[in-house]
């Protein structure tokens, strides 16, 4: 067939002498042995050699920047800065303080259902009930819807699907029909939580004196350990009387004191 060059062969010949002439063994195992012999050793030496290599350039410190021996240099604060400095941690505390709300506004019941509207309610009628895809609960709107806060309670417990679609809820003049969307939370929140956040809605998104005066009354007995909040009013069970009957014994206290005084 095709002919091998002469000068190929020859340069072919004069490999294998150079090969037989560095190893001992290099000839006699050429077909399998060097192969499998000569792998392993160099992936092996490679990183034995290059850690040390890396060593070698970690250890000589690094050689200081210009910008870096600028900067340790230079005077820490400027002149100019110091005064700004000092008054930083009056500002600090002065802000922070005007993060807070005044205190006499958040304590008991009415804090309760300051947190639980901002977690469960805002989504859907506004931060400050002002309405969304739930309605306006803000500047009285809610005590046109409920006059008393039991019918209030009783509805947020139940939702939308506990008064059943197409059923009239709340007072019968502003003529509400349930249209559906509005979820059940008798199951979800504590009765201090739901008595609380219909008491935000009354009192603190629509104003009403009447509401923070049963919030106050509220506190008082559970704090006498007249009333035990910390149960739920289950869906299925409570009505418009339990819980009048529930507000009734917590503002008892108030109205013997009204009377009194
Ligand atoms: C997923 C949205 C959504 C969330 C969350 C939600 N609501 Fe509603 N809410 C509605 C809708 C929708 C209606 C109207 C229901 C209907 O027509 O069936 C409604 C109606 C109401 C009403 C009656 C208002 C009126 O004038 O008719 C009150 C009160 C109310 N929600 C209170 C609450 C409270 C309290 C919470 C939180 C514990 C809350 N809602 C959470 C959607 C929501």
């Amino acid at each position: 067939m095709t002919e091998i060059p002469e000068h190929l062969l020859k340069r072919s010949r004069e490999r294998r002498g150079d090969l037989a002439g560095s190893g001992s063994q290099g000839s006699a195992d050429s077909g399998t042995g060097d192969a499998p012999t000569a792998q392993p050793t160099t992936p092996a030496s490679v990183p034995a050699k290059a850690a040390p290599a890396e060593v070698a350039q970690a250890a000589p410190p690094a050689p200081v920047a210009p910008y870096n021996a600028a900067a340790a240099a230079r005077p820490k604060i400027p002149w100019w800065a110091a005064g700004t400095l000092v008054l930083l941690p009056i500002w600090a505390i002065a802000y922070v303080g005007t993060l807070e709300r005044p205190p006499q506004e958040v304590t008991g019941v009415l804090a309760t259902g300051d947190h639980v509207y901002a977690a469960r309610c805002a989504s859907c009628h506004g931060a400050t009930g002002g309405g969304g895809s739930g309605h306006a609960l803000s500047d009285g709107e809610v005590l046109v819807t409920f006059p008393t806060p039991a019918e209030h309670i009783v509805w947020v417990a139940v939702g939308s699907d506990g008064v059943g679609l197409g059923n009239r809820y709340g007072d019968a003049a502003r003529g509400r029909v349930v249209e559906g969307g509005m979820p059940a939370w008798g199951s979800v929140l504590t009765t201090e939580e739901l008595i609380g956040v219909v008491l935000h809605e009354r009192a603190r998104l629509s104003g009403s004196d009447a509401d923070l005066a049963l919030a106050e009354a509220i506190d008082h007995a559970s704090h006498a350990g007249e009333l035990d909040l910390s149960g739920h009013l289950y869906p299925a069970t409570v009505t418009v009387d339990e819980v009048t009957e529930l507000l009734e014994s917590a503002a008892h206290d108030l109205d013997s004191q009204l009377a009194a005084g």
